[in-house]
């Protein structure tokens, strides 16, 4: 266990020091992959792009036939409540759902009581040193699921293709399927052509609808930037003007590197800089 060790972390009911916290091996989530996660920002104590992420959890749990054992304003209090009790100013909310716990069978009893599981994780999201210098990406086959709009916590392909892209000197995996690139391994991907267009996949089953892509989108329609959702080749990336990707965890980074060739001269470019300040900007303001 890394970062903090004294945690006081919420797992279905109760608010405990993260050394009492237990799940069963029961439990659906351990024993399938049963279940559905949310990461939210933490930006001055206070949560970033909240509503999205809340309409997130509530339509993968109703994609898997599950229900959410509170309402999703119950659970904001219960994420605002760990970040007053473990003091964070900075970093990530944790939420995971599974369906709940009873001896191991495919099929699940109907009167199941949810898992519900959340905590926080102090992390400096200012982009760092990687921001200065973009990101690097290393592409990998996509080898997930046909449902990848469902935020699943069976994560194993997207744990695998970042290991390769760390193997390799790289900050993020693009995954690729068709010769066309559906996302990251935890993020969205972006390219800015050199006219001037912003092109990302277009929401579908292929990838999951990022919460920030939602404000990134909305902040460069107003930058004047046509948007293009379609799928892109990472050739077409390659030769991109700028390149990007969006998450929860990173906001807006810039890549500079596809596969070790660089992105136009390989540094971060004004677009998707000035796109990542502006973001910032409405992200705090429109925190809770
Ligand atoms: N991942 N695509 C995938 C496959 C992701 O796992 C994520 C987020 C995103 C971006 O979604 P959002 O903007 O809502 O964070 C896209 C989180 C951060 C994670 O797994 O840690």
């Amino acid at each position: 266990m890394s970062g903090q060790t004294s945690r006081i972390v919420y797992v279905n009911g109760n608010f405990v020091p993260e050394h009492d916290a237990s799940i069963s091996i029961f439990d659906r989530g351990f024993l399938f992959g049963d279940g559905i996660y949310e990461v939210t920002a933490v930006l001055d104590g206070r949560l970033i792009d909240s509503a999205p992420h809340m309409a997130r959890l509530e339509r993968s749990v109703g994609e898997i036939g599950g229900y959410l054992p509170m309402s999703t304003n119950e659970i904001v209090d219960i994420e605002k409540t760990l970040v007053e009790k473990n003091n964070l100013n900075e970093g990530l909310i944790y939420l995971q759902y599974t369906r709940g716990t009873e001896d191991r069978n495919f099929l699940f009893s109907r009167d199941l009581q949810p898992t519900l599981v959340m905590f926080t994780q102090a992390k400096r999201l200012d982009g760092g040193e990687a921001l200065k210098q973009g990101l690097k990406v290393k592409t990998v086959a996509d080898q997930r699921w046909a449902r990848r709009d469902i935020k699943t916590i069976c994560l194993l392909p997207q744990v695998l293709a970042k290991r390769i892209a760390q193997a390799d000197g790289c900050d993020e995996a693009w995954m690729v399927e068709d010769g066309l690139v559906t996302e990251g391994a935890s993020s969205t991907a972006y390219l800015v052509t050199h006219d001037g267009k912003l092109v990302t996949r277009a929401n579908s089953t292929a990838t999951l609808p990022g919460c920030t892509r939602i404000a990134a989108i909305e902040l460069a329609r107003e930058e004047g930037l046509a948007i293009e959702e379609r799928p892109f080749s990472v050739e077409e990336a390659l030769s991109a003007k700028e390149a990007c990707l969006t998450s929860a965890s990173n906001f807006i980074m810039p890549i500079t590197m596809i596969d070790g060739k660089a992105i136009g001269d390989g540094k971060p470019g004004p677009i998707v800089q000035r796109l990542r300040k502006l973001y910032l900007e409405v992200a705090r303001r429109t925190a809770v």
